[in-house]
């Protein structure tokens, strides 16, 4: 796991649009893992910027969301599958139908979760997937207790997580209490996982990420098997750190060529 310690969000968002890019030039035909919430908006800003200003195509990529609200009616402008559009596809050159996000409304929930494992299948898997990290530690939906092999499935949030996400809604009781989620073992699989988390309300939750144990308490902590994850941290989120100067120093040190 690398860990990137940056002075703002602004700078994750950059380094993280900058892995983005990287990918999109190298292998335009790229399978995207695209994370909702607040922290990966900067990075869609910044690829639309990017887009629009130095022509960065997106036109043969393809993108997997990490999870979805079950129950939304469809359309909800809070459900995963219109954030996506909304904030992603709809500023870029992809095709929005080569956009999916699980299908939180499917009457058969279990074998909609089973067809999205397939599709990212059949795709050849994700190449780079954005992650964010709930103050519980979750990925994805995946909340404490998942785990640790999980594949895409209905989950139950957690209350802290519904009392975080109530900004997004007209109120705490808005907020659904089921999800559905790729699994921690359906993200491992990832070639490249790229977490942000910004802010000191992340600063426990990262400190229990990055340095305390494996387990399923800190769902995040998965990550420290993954063989090349990316931790992009401001300096509030990163706050909690024992080796934050090894961090900074390792980074400083790393040889141009060598990217995230
Ligand atoms: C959303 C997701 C969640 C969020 C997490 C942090 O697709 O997968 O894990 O990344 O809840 O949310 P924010 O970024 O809003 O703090």
């Amino acid at each position: 796991m690398e860990v990137v310690i940056l002075p703002d969000a602004h700078a994750v968002a950059v380094l993280a649009a900058d892995a983005f890019e990287a990918l999109v030039r190298a292998k335009p035909a790229a399978v995207l893992g695209l994370a909702t919430g607040s922290s990966p908006l900067p990075v869609y800003e910044e690829l639309a910027r990017r887009h629009r200003s130095q022509g960065l195509s997106f036109a043969r990529v393809r993108g997997f969301g990490l999870d979805e609200y079950v129950g939304l009616v469809p359309g909800h402008p809070q459900s995963y599958a219109q954030v996506l559009q909304h904030e992603f596809a709809g500023r870029l050159d992809i095709d929005p139908a080569n956009v999916r996000v699980p299908d939180g409304t499917a009457a058969d929930l279990p074998a909609a979760c089973r067809d999205y494992e397939e599709a990212i299948r059949a795709c050849g898997g994700v190449d780079l997937q954005l992650l964010g990290v709930g103050t519980d530690g979750h990925i994805g939906f995946n909340e404490p207790g998942s785990s640790l092999l999980s594949r895409t499935r209905v989950k139950t949030l957690t209350e802290q997580t519904r009392r975080d996400n109530a900004r997004f809604f007209d109120g705490p009781d808005e907020v659904p209490r089921h999800v559905v989620t790729q699994g921690l073992g359906t993200i491992l699989e990832a070639r490249h996982a790229v977490l942000l988390a910004t802010g000191a309300r992340k600063a426990e939750a990262v400190k229990a990420l990055v340095e305390g144990p494996l387990a399923a308490f800190c769902p995040g902590s998965v990550l420290q098997l993954h063989p090349h994850a990316s931790v992009l941290l401001d300096e509030p989120a990163a706050a909690g750190l024992a080796l934050a100067d090894y961090y900074r120093q390792t980074y400083a040190d790393k040889p141009a060529w060598q990217r995230l």
